[in-house]
C-alpha cells in the first residue's frame, strides 16, 4: 500500500511528468493525492510494494504503462450527459444530408451511443467515429453493456427500442442494440500526439480539455479545427471553453462552435 509518506517529491514529479507527456493531464500539487490513490490501485493490482520498483516496471513494461495511464485519467461519463449539443443537432441539421461525426475523447462510449440513438430516432443517415487514448474504456465501449444506472437519462421509449435488458447476473445492466453498435466505430487515438487523418461534420470532444493546461488545450483545438469541414461544429463540455485560445469559430451555442 502506497502512503503520502513513501512518494517522494521527485518521484511524484517524474510521475506527473509521465503523465503529461503522455496524454496531457496535468496532475500538479492540487492533484498529488488523485495520483496517489491511482498509483497505489496499479500496485496493489501487480503486488508491488514500492513505488521505485513500480517506476521501473513502466519504463520497461508498455502494457503496464498503459495500465498506469488509464488509471490516471477520469473516465466518468454516462448517456445523454449535456444532451443540449445533440438536441441542438437534431433540431436543426438537415437529415438528407450524410454526417460523420468524432466523438474524440469518448470514454466507455455513452456519449457516440447517446449520438447515435437520437440521431436513428430521428432518421439521420450517419457514422460515428468514437476514439480514446485508453484501451480498457474502447474495450467497454465495444462491449456496448453498462450499469443501469448510466442510462438513469434516456428516455423511457428510447431505452425500450434501443438496449435489451440483461438477464440473471446482468440483470443490473443493459446492452446497446447491434442497430446502434453498427453505426460506432471504435479507435485508440491520443489528442496529443495522433494526428486526424479524416474530416468530420461534427466533433464532439468534451470534457478532456479541462485537465489539459493553455498550451495542450490550443495544441488539440489546433488539430480538431483542421479536422472540421467548412461549416462543421465543434462541441466542448458544458463547464470548458475555447476562451484564451486563438481559433477562428464561430461561437453558436454554450461550449458549441462553428467553423466559417
Ligand atoms: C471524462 S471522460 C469524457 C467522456 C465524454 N466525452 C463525456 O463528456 O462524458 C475523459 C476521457 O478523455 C480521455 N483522454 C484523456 N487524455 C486523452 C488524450 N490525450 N487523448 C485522447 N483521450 C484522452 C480519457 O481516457 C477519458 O476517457
Amino acid at each position: 500500500m502506497v502512503s503520502e509518506t513513501n512518494l517522494s517529491p521527485e518521484q511524484h514529479q517524474k510521475l506527473s511528468r509521465i503523465v503529461y507527456k503522455e496524454s496531457g493531464i496535468v496532475l500538479n500539487e492540487n492533484k498529488y493525492s488523485l495520483l496517489v490513490a491511482r498509483l497505489a490501485k496499479r500496485m496493489r493490482i501487480m503486488k508491488i510494494s514500492s513505488v521505485s520498483d513500480y517506476m521501473d516496471l513502466i519504463s520497461r513494461d508498455p502494457d503496464e504503462f498503459g495500465e498506469f495511464i488509464d488509471a490516471t485519467t477520469t473516465n466518468h461519463t454516462y448517456f445523454f450527459r449535456e444532451n443540449k449539443h445533440c438536441e441542438y443537432m437534431v433540431k436543426g441539421l438537415d437529415k438528407k444530408k450524410p454526417l460523420k461525426i468524432w466523438s474524440a475523447a469518448s470514454s466507455s462510449g455513452e456519449e457516440a451511443f447517446s449520438i447515435a440513438i437520437q440521431l436513428l430516432a430521428n432518421s439521420f443517415t450517419f457514422n460515428i467515429f468514437a476514439s480514446d487514448v485508453s484501451d480498457s474504456m474502447l474495450k467497454l465501449g465495444q462491449r456496448a453493456i453498462y450499469p443501469n444506472d448510466r442510462v438513469k437519462n434516456v428516455p423511457v421509449s428510447l431505452l425500450h427500442t434501443y438496449f435489451q435488458k440483461g438477464k440473471n447476473i446482468w440483470a443490473d445492466h443493459v446492452k446497446v442494440k447491434p442497430v446502434v453498435r453498427q453505426l460506432v466505430t471504435f479507435s485508440k487515438f491520443n489528442l496529443l500526439s495522433d494526428k486526424p487523418v479524416d474530416t468530420f461534420d461534427i466533433i464532439f470532444c468534451r470534457n478532456v480539455m479541462i485537465y489539459f493546461d493553455t498550451q495542450t488545450r490550443q495544441k488539440v483545438v489546433d488539430r480538431l479545427c483542421s479536422a472540421l469541414k467548412p461549416g462543421g461544429y465543434l462541441f466542448v463540455g458544458l463547464s470548458e471553453s475555447l476562451n484564451g485560445l486563438e481559433h477562428t469559430l464561430k461561437t453558436i451555442l454554450p461550449s458549441g462552435y462553428q467553423k466559417k
